[in-house]
C-alpha cells in the first residue's frame, strides 16, 4: 500500500475531506474510537517553530491512539543546517512510523516527504496549514450545520492559514471573500487553483481590499495574526500596512446576524481583532482550538489505518 501524506489540501478529494470530517465527529463523541490505531508506533513531531495547539493536540491525539510521540524541536534537528533535509528524512524513517513537520519553507516539507518512507503530515509551513484548514471546515459544519453555500470573510494577511482555508472552501462549496491590503493578498497561483477547484463545487473565491465589502452578510468572519512566525523583522511595517483591517464591532455589525467569529490562534487582541469580538458571544475560537484534536485524530485515522 502506498503511503499517504498530508502536504496541502489540493491532494484530497471532496469525498476524502468529507470522510475525514465525519470521522472527526465520531472521535469527538467517542474518545475510545480507534484507540489502538497507533499501538506500537512512534510519531515524530519535527518543529522548526513554536507551537501550542498543533504540538499539544497531536501529542494528546497520538497518546489517545496508544502511540508514542517524539518531539524534535528546532534545537534537536536543526533541519538543513546540521544535516540535509533528505538525510534527516531518511534517518527518521528508520526509527519512526510517521512525521508531523512544521517548517519555515514549504519546500522542506516536500523534500522531507519525498525522502521519507513513512507518512508526513504538514503541521504548518510558510505556504500552508492543512490541519488548520480541515479543522476550520469541521468547526463551521459543527456550528452552522452545513458547508455548501456558507460565506467566509477572511480579513487580513493572505498567508498559510488563508491558503489552506481557500483550498478547503473551494473543495467543499464554501464561498470565501478575502480582504487584504495591497501587497498582502494570497499567493496568485494558489488563488487561481482555488478559483478553478471552486468551479466544480459552486464555491466562489474572491479578493478585495475592502474589509467592509468582505464582511457584508458573511456567515463566518475569520482572522489570523498580521505578523506570522518568521516575519518578526517586518512587524512595524506590517502593523502600519494593516491599519483599517482590524476586526471590530463596526465590521462584524455588517455580517449575518448569526455570524461566527473564527481565529486559528494565537491572537493579538488590539491588533487583528478587538477583545470585544474575540471574547464575545459570536466567537468560537476555543471550540475551534479543541477541534484541532478531533480533526487531527481523523487525519491520522485516514493516513494510518491503511499503513
Ligand atoms: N493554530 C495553530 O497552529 O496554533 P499553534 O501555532 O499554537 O500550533
Ligand atoms: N499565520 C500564522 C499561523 C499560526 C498558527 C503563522 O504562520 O505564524
Amino acid at each position: 500500500m502506498k503511503k499517504r501524506d498530508l502536504i496541502n489540501l489540493e491532494q484530497l478529494s471532496q469525498e476524502e475531506i468529507l470522510r475525514i470530517l465525519g470521522v472527526a465527529m465520531a472521535v469527538k463523541h467517542d474518545v475510545s474510537h480507534s484507540a489502538h490505531l497507533l499501538k506500537g508506533k512512534s510519531i515524530g513531531l519535527l518543529f522548526q517553530k513554536p507551537s501550542n495547539r498543533t504540538r499539544v493536540s497531536f501529542e494528546v491525539g497520538i497518546s489517545q491512539f496508544s502511540g508514542n510521540c517524539v518531539y524534535l524541536g528546532p534545537d534537536e534537528i536543526n533541519l538543513g543546517v546540521r544535516e540535509t533535509v533528505a538525510d534527516v528524512s531518511k534517518t527518521l524513517s528508520r526509527y519512526l512510523h510517521g512525521i508531523v513537520a512544521r517548517t519555515h519553507r514549504h519546500e522542506d516539507i516536500i523534500e522531507l516527504t519525498e525522502n521519507a518512507s513513512i507518512p508526513v503530515i504538514n503541521g504548518l509551513s510558510d505556504l500552508y496549514h492543512p490541519c488548520q484548514g480541515l479543522t476550520d471546515l469541521f468547526s463551521i459544519k459543527e456550528k452552522l450545520q452545513r458547508l455548501e453555500g456558507v460565506t467566509i470573510a477572511y480579513i487580513g494577511d493572505g498567508n498559510n492559514v488563508c491558503h489552506s482555508l481557500m483550498l478547503a472552501a473551494a473543495k467543499t462549496g464554501v464561498h470565501m471573500k478575502i480582504a487584504a491590503p495591497a501587497g498582502y493578498g494570497p499567493n496568485p497561483d494558489i488563488l487561481q487553483r482555488a478559483i478553478e477547484l471552486g468551479q466544480a463545487t459552486g464555491s466562489e473565491i474572491s479578493v478585495t481590499q475592502s474589509p467592509q465589502e468582505a464582511a457584508q452578510g458573511a456567515n463566518v468572519i475569520y482572522a489570523d495574526v498580521w505578523v506570522s512566525m518568521g516575519q518578526e523583522d517586518e512587524r512595524d511595517k506590517r502593523l502600519a500596512d494593516f491599519q483599517g483591517f482590524q476586526i471590530n464591532k463596526a465590521l462584524t455589525d455588517l455580517a449575518d446576524p448569526n455570524y461566527i467569529f473564527m481565529h486559528c490562534l494565537p491572537a493579538h487582541r488590539g491588533e487583528e481583532v478587538t477583545a470585544e469580538v474575540i471574547d464575545g458571544e459570536h466567537s468560537i475560537v476555543f471550540d475551534q482550538a479543541e477541534n484541532r484534536l478531533h480533526t487531527q485524530k481523523a487525519i491520522m485515522n485516514f493516513i494510518f489505518n491503511t499503513w
